[in-house]
């Protein structure tokens, strides 16, 4: 049984917004649903740490014989002291959970030390994941003859990466982002023009770009006189906000649903022009990134591309064009897949177990307030060193050695 522990900084913040709703008995998100009504947001989210345990259980179970009043279809009129609201919040080192009611009355709190707690608990091996290795070899579960070596694209929400996968464990980092990644370029945009983002920006922008014309906004490709694999979305970002604002586009209070149809042909020929050039952004270093890749294992035959974004089907076809012009076969796991799951960490802890590498359970008795090394800008592997970028910023230097070289160095202590 497999446990991870690793993720990366944006994947560390974001989680502590968005509620992964697996972590929900189904008996609560019952319970939230039905003290929310129509239209409302299901669940709170709040700072306070708790812990799903069978007292926090039944603390949701008591409180939900409280029944709601309906005044109207659309209406649910409750006393605060009615209203039980269940907040969860997830990040790496922690899982908490509260269960609050609306007059502010805390009914349960607790933490969780997650992954390593439970395995302490019962006696199970560990084994560390980290978060982007996982979105690589997800594609190994779903493409049976995906072999090593292959070339990665991997476009999160904190996550721009180029890789050269040369076994399980072994990669090289042919390009990173050096500020923003994709991700969150989407996710900006589709919050500036005012879309609804309970899907996610990325897939409300996907849907928006369809009715836009692409060529309307001319923006200019981030960091073209950098012949090298880096990625930048900040400058593409800043373009979008001066276009929004020439264009007297209001990106507060700006919801798309209360503008004219004049309005959403502007905000939409915003967002196919900015998908349009965020992409040609990715296609370009993907053609560089199949050249340098083939000099150094000309054996290659396919590109894997993952990650939230990667479920883009704008994506998925510019960059299948890339692909098959250059020989190459483009393997994207289903969109299911490509946004963050529990499938693709349990799938790589099965990787390295199946390699022997995992450690020992810890200790049942471990203190709760035990120390552990987590690296939040854990590189996945060594900088390829022809592709080191003089516009690399600060934000993303190196702080700790990289998953290969540790995985490496462990390997020869055992020989
Ligand atoms: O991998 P992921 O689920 O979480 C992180 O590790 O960050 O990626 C989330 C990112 C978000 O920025 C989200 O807006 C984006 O993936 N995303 C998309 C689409 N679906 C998810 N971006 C563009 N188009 C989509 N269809
Ligand atoms: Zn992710």
């Amino acid at each position: 049984m497999a446990f991870s522990t690793l993720a990366s900084p944006l994947w560390l913040s974001r989680s502590a917004f968005f509620l992964k709703t697996s972590l929900l008995h189904s008996g609560t998100r019952a319970l939230t649903r039905r003290f929310t009504g129509p239209g409302q947001p299901s669940t709170f989210f709040s700072p306070i740490s708790l812990k799903p345990s069978f007292k926090h259980l039944s603390a949701i179970r008591s409180a939900s014989g409280i029944v709601a009043q309906k005044s109207s279809d659309s209406e649910w009129s409750l006393a605060r002291e009615d209203v039980v609201i269940l907040g969860i919040e997830t990040s790496c080192d922690d899982t908490a959970a509260a269960v609050v009611r609306g007059n502010g009355e805390i009914l349960s709190q607790v933490v969780s030390s997650q992954a390593r707690r439970i395995a302490g608990k019962f006696s199970l091996p560990i084994i560390s994941v980290h978060h982007m290795e996982a979105h690589a070899l997800v594609a190994r579960l779903v493409e049976k003859d995906l072999q090593f070596p292959f070339l990665a694209l991997l476009i999160s929400g904190g996550h721009n990466l180029l890789i050269l996968a040369h076994g399980l464990g072994h990669y090289v980092q042919l390009g990173t982002t050096i500020d923003d990644a994709i991700g969150e370029a989407y996710d900006k945009t589709a919050r500036w023009l005012g879309l609804d983002m309970r899907k996610g920006g990325g897939p409300a922008l996907e849907e928006l770009a369809r009715e836009g014309d692409a060529k309307a906004i001319k923006f200019s490709i981030p960091m073209r006189q950098h012949k090298d694999c880096n990625f930048s979305y900040a400058g593409l970002k800043t373009q979008v906000r001066i276009a929004i604002e020439s264009k007297n586009l209001s990106v507060e209070n700006n919801s798309i649903s209360s503008t004219s149809s004049h309005e959403r042909r502007l905000r939409a020929d915003i967002a196919a022009s900015f998908q349009r050039v965020a992409v040609l952004h990715l296609e370009e270093r993907c053609e560089r990134a199949i050249e340098w890749a083939m000099n150094i294992e000309p054996s290659i035959k396919c590109l894997v591309v993952s990650g939230g974004v990667a479920s883009n089907q704008y994506v998925r076809t510019r960059l299948n064009h890339v692909v098959e012009k250059n020989g190459l076969q483009l393997v994207c796991p289903p969109p299911s897949l490509c946004t963050d799951n529990g499938v693709m960490v349990a799938w790589t802890g099965i990787e390295h177990f199946f390699c022997g590498r995992f450690d020992p359970p810890p200790r049942a008795d471990e203190p709760k307030d035990s120390m552990f090394d987590l690296r939040p800008r854990w590189p996945l592997g060594e900088e390829y060193s022809q592709g080191k970028s003089g516009a690399r910023s600060l934000k993303r230097a190196r702080l700790h050695p990289s998953l290969t070289s540790i995985i490496q160095g462990s390997a020869q202590q055992q020989v």
